[in-house]
């Protein structure tokens, strides 16, 4: 079975925004960042270029892509989003892709001299389920190899923009545009098709109710607060595409109308969806711990959780976790 998470995540590696980025966690401040190319860059050094390196909850590979940069060929990634693991083979190859839950790889024993994450084995699910991803990823080192993780942290700079986007989230869909719209088209519909007083008046009344929601989309949107966010491009999306859907009416099937405005709904919750699982896998100092306890159960060496800050942040923006067998 397909949990929600992973199904939200495949929409969005699927969609326009996973196209385009090749990150995942666009808007939220990390993508091509200085900091995080340069914290990798360190973790390699010293590394036969030869080294297999396994990425986990790999997305489009983004880690990957620095050790890619710094003459690393043996890659791998693990995602559950088969549209991810495609997205990382685009940018890369050669690389081996495996679509498989953190906690569940099926790879064997022992293969890796360095298994990363970034941002990505913390989404495994519950607490229970992130530490067997933990138990999963010990037991995929090799001998003498290393374990490198940032991972969300609780109260931390990223948890504090999703918090953000959350709330543009909201003010966005409590405005009830989209099913203001589908009324309008509707109500026309019937109006067109069946031209009498009762349909002619239930189209002018979905009109007018469709004006209060129009409006407050448009002031929204003109409000700049959210300017550049993915929730600002969804709900500039959803105004124009509406406009032109109704200005093109005659072009498009009813079905089709309601269709392209249920899918625009199914878009934002996905949105709101992937923002909920970032904001639940935030990890505490305790959490951090945790994990680390695995791997030290598993004879590794571990060091203290440490906070990581990206340039200017005064948030850290990430734990660090490490071990080494
Ligand atoms: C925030 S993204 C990070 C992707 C990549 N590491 C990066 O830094 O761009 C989280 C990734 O975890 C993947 N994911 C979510 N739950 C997963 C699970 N249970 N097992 C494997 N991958 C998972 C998602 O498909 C997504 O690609």
């Amino acid at each position: 079975m397909v949990d929600k998470n992973a199904q939200d995540w495949s929409n969005y590696w699927q969609g326009r925004a996973g196209e385009s980025a090749g990150e995942a966690l666009v808007g939220v401040g990390i993508e091509h960042n200085e900091k995080l190319a340069k914290f990798w860059a360190e973790c390699f050094a010293g590394l036969d270029k030869s080294s297999n390196i396994l990425d986990m909850a790999c997305g489009a590979g983004s880690v990957l892509r620095h050790a890619n940069a710094n003459g690393f060929t043996h890659l791998s990634g693990v995602d559950i989003s088969a549209d991810a693991v495609a997205a990382m083979q685009r940018q890369f190859p050669n690389a081996k892709g495996i679509v498989a839950p953190v906690d569940a790889t099926g790879l064997a024993d022992g293969t890796y001299d360095l298994l990363v994450s970034q941002y990505g084995f913390e989404y495994a699910g519950s607490n229970r389920q992130v530490l067997a991803a933990a138990r999963e990823m010990a037991r995929l080192v090799a001998d003498n190899g290393q374990f490198i993780a940032l991972c969300h942290i609780k109260g931390g700079g990223i948890e504090q923009e999703v918090s953000g986007h959350l709330r543009d989230i909201k003010d966005m869909t409590k405005l009830g545009f989209i099913s203001a719209a589908k009324a309008v088209f509707i109500a026309l519909d019937a109006a067109e098709k069946s031209p009498t007083l009762v349909t002619k008046t239930a189209y002018e009344k979905a009109t007018h109710l469709l004006t209060v929601p129009r409006n407050k989309l448009i002031a929204w949107l003109e409000a700049g607060q959210t300017s550049g966010s993915e929730i600002h491009k969804l709900g500039q999306h959803l105004y124009s595409g509406t406009i032109d859907l109704f200005s093109r009416r005659k072009a498009y099937s009813l079905a089709d109308i309601t269709g392209w405005l249920d899918g625009m709904q199914a878009e934002i919750d996905a949105y709101r969806g992937r923002m909920q699982s970032m904001r639940q896998s935030a990890l505490s100092e305790k959490d951090a711990r945790n994990i680390l306890a695995v791997f030290a159960d598993a004879q590794f060496n571990i060091d203290h959780p440490a906070p990581f800050y990206l340039a200017g942040d005064n948030k850290p923006a990430a734990w660090v976790l490490q071990a080494r067998r």
